[in-house]
C-alpha cells in the first residue's frame, strides 16, 4: 500500500505549482484562460493523478493556480484510507461552497469536482451530502475530465442563479484503460511520479483500495519506456514508479514477454539522463529475486525501500490477510541487504488492530528492533465500512490505540534519529530539486529520502550533486557542497 515521502496519506499537497508551458497551449481551444486549482489528498498516486488531471484540462483553457481563491474549477482529490483523511473532504467542501457563493454573487461561477477514493467508495452520498458540487469521479475517469467540464460549463451558463451544482458522477471502470486517452505528461521538476501499477488484489482485512482502485493493472512495457524517455527529454534525472502494489507490477513488452518490475528497472536503466530509480509502494510478498538482484545490479536504482510490514505478529499478521510472517519478512530484508548493504528500509505500522494483545505489540516492537527502519508511518487503526476488520470482535479501546501509537512512534523516531546523526560525515550524492527558504538555499533528496538542506549556486539546481553532511535533526540534513 502506498504512502510517503511528506506524512502519507494524512498530508495535503497541492500538486498545483504553477506550470512551464504545456503540450497544447491552455489559450488553443479555448480562446481565454482559466484558473483550476487542484488540492491533493493522500498518496502519491494521487499526487500524480492531479498533474494528470492538469495536463488533460491543459487544451480546454485551465491553466494552474495556487490557491481556490478566484479559480474557476477546483478540484479536491481524496483519500479514502482512513477515517480522518475522508473526513477531511467534507470540511474542505463547505470551505469552497462559501467560495463559490461568494463568485455566483459576483456573477462567476466556480465548477466544483471531487475526484479520488472518496468520490468512487462515496459518489451519491457526496452529491447528497453536498450538492452544491457539480462533478464526482472516481480515479479510473479522469481523462473523461474534459467531457464533464463541459458539461458543467453549459450547465453553469444556462442555469445563472442556480443554488446546486450540476451534479455530474462518473465512478464506473470502464474496460479501456485511462491511460490510454490520456495526453503526454508534462514535468515539473527534476524528479517525477511514473504511474506503472494501479489496484491490489491482495484484499488486506483492513483496507479500502482494492474496493477504492479496483483489480490490479500493469501498464504495457513500452507505454511505461516511452513516458519515462519524454519525462527525462524534459530534464527529468529521477523517476520514481508507482503503484498501490508496484512490485505486483507484470506488463507486457513489444515482443510478448512478461516483465516483471526487476526487469522493467532494468529497461529504464538503460535511458541516458535517467540517474535515479524508485518505486512504492511495495508488498513484501510480492518482492521477487528478480527485483532483489536489481538492487545489487542497477547503480540507478537508490538504496531506499519503503517495504510496509503492518506489525511483528504472526496472530495479526494472518488476521490482516497479508499472506506472509514476521520471519518472512526479516529473510527478505537480510535477502536485500546481501544484494545491497547500503539499503535503508521504511514501512508503515498499524496498531490497535482488532485483537490486537499486549504481547503481539510487543511482537511489532521487537520486529522494528531487529531490522531497524530509517523513517516509518505508524497510523492507529481505523475501521473502515465494508472491510472485513470493521465488523471484527475484540476492536481495541482508542486509549491502548493511542498508547501504543506513541511507543512505537518514539522508537521509530529514535531510529530515524539515530540514522541522521550517522549520516554526519559522509559525502551523499543528492538531487537538487527544490530552492529553500533562504536566500541561495536549496533542498535535495538524498539517496535515502532524507531531505539535504545547502547552499549552492542556482546552475546546480535540478542537478546530482556529492554534499558533505555536516548537520543532522531529527528530519533532515544539512550538507555543503564538496
Ligand atoms: N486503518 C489504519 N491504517 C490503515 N492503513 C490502511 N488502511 C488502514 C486502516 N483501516 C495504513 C496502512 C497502509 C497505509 C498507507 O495506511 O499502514 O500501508
Ligand atoms: Fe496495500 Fe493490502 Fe491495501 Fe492492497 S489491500 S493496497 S496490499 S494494504
Amino acid at each position: 500500500m502506498s504512502s510517503h515521502p511528506a506524512p502519507s496519506h494524512a498530508a495535503a499537497i497541492d500538486a498545483n505549482q504553477p506550470t512551464a508551458e504545456t503540450t497544447a497551449s491552455p489559450e488553443a481551444l479555448s480562446g481565454e484562460k482559466k484558473r483550476l486549482f487542484i488540492r491533493t489528498y493522500g498518496c502519491q498516486m494521487n499526487v500524480y493523478d492531479s498533474g494528470r488531471m492538469t495536463d488533460v484540462l491543459a487544451p480546454f483553457g485551465y491553466a494552474p493556480t495556487d490557491q481556490p481563491e478566484g479559480a474557476d474549477m477546483v478540484v479536491i482529490n481524496t483519500c479514502h484510507i482512513r477515517e480522518k483523511a475522508s473526513e477531511k473532504v467534507f470540511s474542505e467542501l463547505g470551505r469552497l461552497r462559501v467560495l463559490k457563493e461568494e463568485r455566483r454573487a459576483d456573477g462567476k461561477d466556480m465548477i466544483l469536482a471531487v475526484a479520488g477514493c472518496v468520490a468512487q467508495a462515496e459518489g451519491e452520498f457526496i452529491l447528497q451530502r453536498a450538492p452544491f458540487v457539480d462533478i464526482v469521479l472516481g480515479p479510473q475517469t479522469y481523462h473523461k475530465l474534459p467531457e464533464m467540464v463541459a458539461r458543467a460549463e453549459r450547465a453553469a451558463a444556462s442555469k445563472t442563479g442556480r443554488k446546486t451544482g450540476v451534479g455530474i458522477l462518473d465512478t464506473d471502470f470502464p474496460l479501456e484503460p485511462k491511460f490510454d486517452h490520456l495526453p503526454e505528461p508534462v514535468a515539473h521538476g527534476s524528479a517525477a511520479f511514473l504511474s506503472v501499477q494501479e489496484g491490489c488484489d491482495k484484499f488486506c482485512t483492513f483496507c479500502v483500495v482494492p474496493y477504492t482502485r479496483g483489480a490490479e493493472y500493469s501498464r504495457p512495457v513500452d507505454d511505461v519506456l516511452k513516458e519515462a524517455r519524454l519525462l527525462v527529454g524534459q530534464g527529468v534525472r529521477e523517476l520514481t514508479l508507482l503503484g498501490q502494489n508496484v512490485n505486483a507490477y507484470h506488463g507486457t513488452s513489444a515482443d510478448g514477454r512478461e516483465l516483471g518490475l526487476g526487469d522493467l528497472c532494468r529497461e529504464l536503466a538503460t535511458i541516458d539522463g535517467l540517474e535515479r530509480i524508485r518505486y512504492t509502494t511495495s508488498h513484501p510478498r510480492d518482492l521477487d529475486d528478480a527485483l532483489i538482484s536489481a538492487h545489487a545490479e542497477l547503480p540507478q536504482l537508490m538504496p531506499f525501500l519503503h517495504l510496509p510490514v503492518q506489525s511483528g505478529s504472526d496472530r495479526i499478521l494472518k488476521a490482516m490477510n497479508r499472506g506472509h510472517t514476521a520471519a518472512d519478512y526479516i529473510a527478505k530484508i537480510e535477502r536485500l541487504r546481501q544484494a545491497n548493504p547500503d539499503l535503508a528500509l521504511s514501512s508503515d505500522f498499524i496498531v490497535g488492530f482488532p485483537g490486537e494483545t499486549d504481547a503481539d505489540f510487543d511482537a511489532t516492537m521487537a520486529l522494528v528492533q531487529t531490522v531497524g527502519f530509517v523513517q516509518a508511518y505508524s497510523f492507529k487503526y481505523s475501521p473502515r465500512p465494508g472491510t472485513p476488520a470493521a465488523t471484527m470482535e475484540q476492536q481495541v479501546p482508542e486509549n491502548v490505540k493511542s498508547a501504543r501509537l506513541s511507543a512505537l512512534q518514539a522508537l521509530l523516531s529514535a531510529q530515524q534519529d539515530a540514522f541522521n546523526q550517522s549520516c554526519i560525515g559522509r559525502d551523499l550524492r543528492v538531487l537538487l530539486d527544490r530552492t529553500g527558504r533562504h536566500d541561495g538555499q536549496m533542498v535535495g533528496r538524498s539517496p535515502f529520502m532524507q531531505p539535504v538542506h545547502v547552499t549552492a549556486p542556482a546552475e546546480l539546481f535540478g542537478q546530482v550533486v556529492t554534499l558533505r553532511i555536516v548537520g543532522a535533526t531529527a528530519t533532515s540534513l544539512a550538507g555543503e557542497l564538496v
